[in-house]
């Protein structure tokens, strides 16, 4: 039956009315009409969704909370990776930023917007046409969790953009935190329950958001902050303040502490007033972020590695306490490191209870001369590991003992050893040491290698200690009836847990290389270590030389790669991965073709080209199986040759070495 047109009429009404009020409410903190009215109209648009089920649309006010309960959360690939930010705690290392940017841009000064460092979640929300369809968290960057049906609880985020005509497609970026006074009532609430109390806003926000149930999500009250976009169509836009200002306009929360200034002054100037407000704000921050306020020029910065270098996040300085060592326990990690570690008397510091600080190595314990049952400051800054700074020597009880490293590994007793250039102690078993294999597995199994939900601390132990588990390649061969053996193992745990590892089956070649534990490298070394070789066979066969071509490998990673793929024991267990059935999606993504002219070639690059970066060139050359190298030699295959190009080219010519310009260099490429 058709619905009549005043219904329909007032429904749309009553949306248009409700979005402008959370519009005022959440965006621009002016409410103009008092809960209870809001209220009343909200019940008055439920009624009549309810009577007639046709007129709900999905951005409707009503429709924030789901109903049903997830589940598990799917993956998202970000359109734009989530980057990360370089972290600077001094004045001068801001001046130093500011003069690379300076130099960079040839420019006398620079402007740059400056905001808050949030200390939430960064979420990246995707709008097709001006409606909601994605939410999701960072992940590693490039792939996150699916958090749409919990954000769109969250009032602060706008289930359709205000626009007359929105974008096709735009990316939002932002943090997801919990406001002070919302974390105050949530704990309140908590001890009246008699609940479990939230260490800390960041704790209280990121477990809300991981909520399987939305309606759940929806009791606890989360905001979003909106910092900037991801993917998005060319909006005329040319400076970042004005995407901000664009961004409120569409209807998301900006923090009105954003500025604009101009160098350093400008920036210490707003680090300090910030600083001063700190306390005062409602929402927890760590520091301030500079960004390069015009558009083209972040552009021509670019980036490096994980991070812009059109950006940088100034922290506050890290809380500190003071707190007793109860004792000093030494730790062996996944690469034999010993580490010893400070027992403490429980202290309250930079937002959590700690217990355990890092003393990082033989050298500094006795720098520092920690000694048990001395007073120590200890340190802790966002999420890194608490560390001890110093030993209150006038509290230092009476009949005290140096520190002094065990000569055998706590672990299994075998010689511990410490190479003259380094100040870290290993034990010398490697995977034999039940410690480092335990660590060797939990790194394997963990979210950002193969992802094995349910492999945790208690059970590696366990496996490793029953002898069950030695390698990676065993956990395939676990069987359910095997594990449920174990103690404390239901047989719902046991098949969950083969479930979850025949699901890691199906990884990438990135995934794959991280989680074989090789050492100095880590994530984005993984990642451009499979986008150069494309296969395992390719990389394990690669010698320095070769693996030094690959962006970021210098010879100390190179070295690593290559001693890791010369043990014949590592390569056994990366065969019985892939017979057990470990395969990659992307592998041979991109192979190299060897019949490319360019394919084994050595390129020199010089002088400034005109269209390409000589990163973007030598990336180019690299991509296609070729090589390249800071200096001619007769080894040298191709110099190519931009503006002002200086002594290499005369060293070509003086060798005779092939001297290409860009032009020519593209059509090597193919391009
Ligand atoms: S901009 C290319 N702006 O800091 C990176 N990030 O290290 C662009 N964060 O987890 C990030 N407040 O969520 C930016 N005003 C702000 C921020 C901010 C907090 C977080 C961000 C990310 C981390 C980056």
């Amino acid at each position: 039956m058709a619905i009549a047109p005043h219904i329909v009429k007032r429904a749309k009404e009553l949306r248009a009315e409700l979005d402008q009020h959370n519009y005022n409410y959440y965006a621009l903190d002016q409410p103009v009409i008092a809960d209870a009215e809001y209220d009343r109209l909200f019940r008055e648009l439920q009624e009549l969704e309810e009577q007639n089920p046709q007129l709900v649309t999905a951005d409707s006010p009503t429709q924030r909370v789901g109903t049903q309960p997830l589940a598990e959360f799917a993956q998202v690939t970000h359109r734009t990776p989530m980057l990360s930010l370089n972290n600077a705690f001094a004045d001068d290392e801001i001046a130093a930023f500011d003069k690379r940017v300076r130099e960079t841009l040839d420019a006398a000064e620079i402007e740059y917007a400056a905001e808050p460092k949030f200390d939430g979640l960064a979420i990246s929300l995707t709008y097709a046409d001006g409606l909601l369809v994605t939410g999701a968290t960072r992940g590693d960057g490039y792939t996150g969790e699916d958090v749409t049906v919990n954000l769109r609880t969250l009032r602060s985020i706008p289930l359709k953009l205000r626009a007359p005509r929105p974008p096709v497609m735009l990316e939002v970026r932002g943090e997801v935190l919990m406001l002070r006074a919302d974390f105050e009532s949530l704990n309140a609430r908590q001890r009246e329950l008699g609940e479990k109390e939230f260490v800390n806003p960041r704790n209280a926000a990121a477990g809300a958001l991981r909520q399987l149930d939305p309606r759940i999500t929806a009791t606890r009250r989360l905001a979003f902050y909106a910092y900037g976009t991801g993917a998005a169509a060319d909006d005329g836009l040319r400076k970042h303040s004005q995407t901000l200002d664009r961004l409120a306009e569409l209807g998301f929360l900006v923090t009105a502490e954003r500025a604009v200034v101009k160098g350093v002054d400008g920036l210490l100037g707003y680090y300090r007033a910030i600083g001063a407000k700190r306390v005062s704000l409602p929402f927890d921050i760590d520091g301030v972020v500079y960004k390069v306020n015009e558009l083209s020029a972040q552009n021509t910065l670019g980036f490096v590695s994980r991070a812009p270098r059109f950006a940088i996040a100034h922290k506050f300085p890290a809380e500190e306490a003071t707190s007793i060592v109860d004792g000093i326990d030494v730790q062996v990690g996944r690469t034999g490191a010993l580490t010893p570690v400070a027992r403490l008397q429980p202290v309250f510091v930079g937002g959590v209870t700690v217990t355990n600080a890092t003393l990082h190595n033989e050298d500094e314990v006795q720098r520092k001369d920690v000694r048990v049952g001395d007073t120590v400051v200890v340190r802790r800054a966002g999420d890194v590991i608490p560390e001890v700074v110093r030993v209150v020597i006038d509290k230092r009880p009476l009949h005290t003992h140096a520190f002094v490293m065990p000569v055998r590994c706590p672990v299994c007793g075998s010689e511990v050893r410490k190479s003259e250039d380094e100040a870290i102690a290993r034990c010398s078993a490697g995977l034999f040491c039940p410690a480092q294999r335990k660590q060797a597995l939990l790194h394997f199994a963990s979210r950002r290698a193969l992802d094995i939900e349910g492999l945790g601390d208690k059970l590696v132990e366990q496996l490793v200690d029953a002898g069950i588990v030695r390698t990676p390649a065993d956990l395939y061969r676990l069987g359910i009836a095997k594990l449920a053996e174990l103690e404390r193992m239901a047989e719902k745990s046991a098949t969950n847990l083969v479930a979850a590892i025949e699901k890691s089956k199906q990884t990438t070649l990135a995934r794959f290389i991280y989680a074989l534990g090789i050492r100095n490298v880590g994530e984005s070394t993984a990642r451009d270590l499979a986008r150069y070789f494309g296969n395992v066979d390719r990389l394990a066969a690669a010698d320095v030389e070769s693996l030094q071509q690959v962006s970021d490998v210098g010879p100390v990673v190179a070295q690593s790669i290559a001693a890791f793929f010369a043990e014949p024991h590592n390569r056994e267990v990366i065969e019985q991965l892939q017979a057990a059935g470990v395969t990659f999606a992307e592998t041979a993504q991109r192979t190299v073709d060897t019949a490319s002219p360019v394919y084994n070639k050595t390129f020199v690059l010089t002088g400034a080209l005109p269209n390409l970066t000589r990163d973007d060139a030598a990336q180019k050359i690299r991509d296609r199986g070729g090589k390249v190298s800071g200096s001619v030699s007769k080894k040298t295959d191709y110099v190519v040759a931009g503006a002002d190009a200086g002594s290499k080219f005369d060293k070509a010519r003086e060798l005779g070495v092939a001297i290409l310009d860009e032009a020519e260099l593209l059509k090597l490429l193919d391009e």
